[in-house]
């Protein structure tokens, strides 16, 4: 018998730890789970062991570093946001995840509804399972046309809105499709919020990561009437190849960052003190790195694409953060991987890393509907220019 609590039991083992360990069984390229393949930038890594060596060494404060809260306020102001108060409006989290699980526990109550967009970051629905609130699941369609990107129905949006609904959880740029959301999607999310009275919590991890200059990222906090009802999260991780410090944060007006606070003083109190002292450094000078990486990423995901497309893969267009998915039907059925005459993500997946030795997310798990997913598959690109060549050569044995 399960000695797991019920509400943790329908999640099962973390994908990301399934794949990566089936990626080093059998000797695979990880595209899999999304951290970069190489080191993060020296200016972090300097200032972190300066503070290592200054005595950093005891709890950081329970909202976080005061020069790391003022570098985050800096960042944000920089990217032409409003002017916030570091004091106030900014708390330090372990990584983007934990701030995630404070807005739940923090802001929800047992029977709350949150509205989660799918596919989503695995960590939204078991959010909801800490705080014992329901989730209600608004699907992001796959594009019917070439180029065309994943987006949402708004009537099915707007019926997805109840008396009961407390938060919607937007991730934008969203992982695993490479959507960025446009202004106008944003608009329409943000006019529902304000006559529910509903508020949005805006995960925007990958917001340095956007490949198309005609689509930027926008923060939905910065529309009318958005920044009182929006608690936007970010974290070093992705913007600078730093998956594994966790140094994350929320930016929220007083009375929701009082939500995340009264969660996160009792969820990890703080995270580590040098590593925040690390962060700010290298938010207060990022220099080149984020647009190198830009450069980089673009001409991964660009050798990802091919490679797939050669393999007659569909290719759905990735606009930003590490991935892309791609649709596997057409293959599957090629080399005969269906499971009850229908595409399987995990059949697909499953064959790719054992007899072509690439690692990829089969994507079901990231749906509420799971069939929503089965003809998926996610790559990540966020990987050495090599690692993506050698991905592409091995991809070319699908033909
Ligand atoms: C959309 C999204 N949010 C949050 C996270 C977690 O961020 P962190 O590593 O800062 O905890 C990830 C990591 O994959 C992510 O993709």
């Amino acid at each position: 018998m399960s000695l797991v609590a019920e509400r943790f039991q329908p999640f099962g083992q973390s994908i990301f730890a399934e794949y990566t360990a089936l990626a080093t069984k059998h000797g695979a390229v990880n595209l899999s789970q999304g951290f970069p393949d190489f080191d993060g930038p020296d200016l972090a890594k300097q200032a972190a062991i300066a503070a290592i060596q200054a005595g950093h060494a005891q709890y950081a404060p329970m909202t976080g570093v005061p020069p790391l809260r003022q570098a985050i306020a800096a960042a944000w102001q920089r990217q032409g946001n409003f002017a916030i108060d570091p004091d106030a409006e900014v708390t330090v989290t372990c990584g983007c995840s934990e701030a995630i699980i404070c807005c739940y526990t923090g802001l929800l109550n047992p029977g709350d509804e949150i509205i989660i967009f799918e596919p989503f970051f695995d960590f939204y629905a078991a959010g909801a399972a800490f705080a014992g609130a329901t989730p209600r699941y608004v699907t992001l369609h796959a594009p019917r046309t070439p180029g065309g990107a994943f987006t949402f129905d708004e009537s099915e949006l707007r019926a997805a809105f109840s008396p009961r609904t407390k938060a919607i959880l937007l991730n934008t740029p969203h992982n695993p499709t490479g959507k960025v959301y446009t202004r106008a999607e944003l608009e329409f999310i943000a006019s529902l919020c304000i006559q529910h009275n509903v508020t949005c919590i805006s995960d925007e991890v990958y917001e340095h990561l956007t490949y198309d200059p005609s689509l930027p990222h926008i923060s939905i906090a910065t529309l009318p009437g958005m920044r009182e009802r929006t608690i936007t999260l970010s974290s070093l991780g992705k913007s600078f190849s730093l998956t594994g410090w966790k140094v994350g944060w929320s930016i929220a007006p007083p009375s929701l960052t009082a939500a995340v606070r009264a969660a996160h003083q009792f969820n990890t109190f703080s995270g580590a003190t040098p590593l925040q002292h690390g962060a700010a450094a290298m938010l207060l000078n990022p220099g080149t790195y984020t647009a190198s990486l830009r450069e980089l990423f673009t001409r991964n995901r660009d050798t990802l694409a091919r490679a797939l497309q050669d393999a007659g893969l569909t290719v759905f267009r990735s606009d930003s953060t590490y991935f892309l998915m791609a649709d596997h039907a057409g293959v599957s059925k090629r080399l005969g991987l269906l499971r009850d005459g229908q595409p399987n993500d995990r059949a697909f997946a499953e064959y790719l890393v054992r007899e072509v030795g690439v690692a990829a997310i089969p994507p079901s798990v990231f749906y509420h509907n799971k069939s929503h997913g089965h003809s998926l598959v996610r790559f990540a690109f966020c990987k050495k220019e090599a690692t993506m060549q050698e991905a592409a050569s091995r991809l070319a044995k699908l033909r």
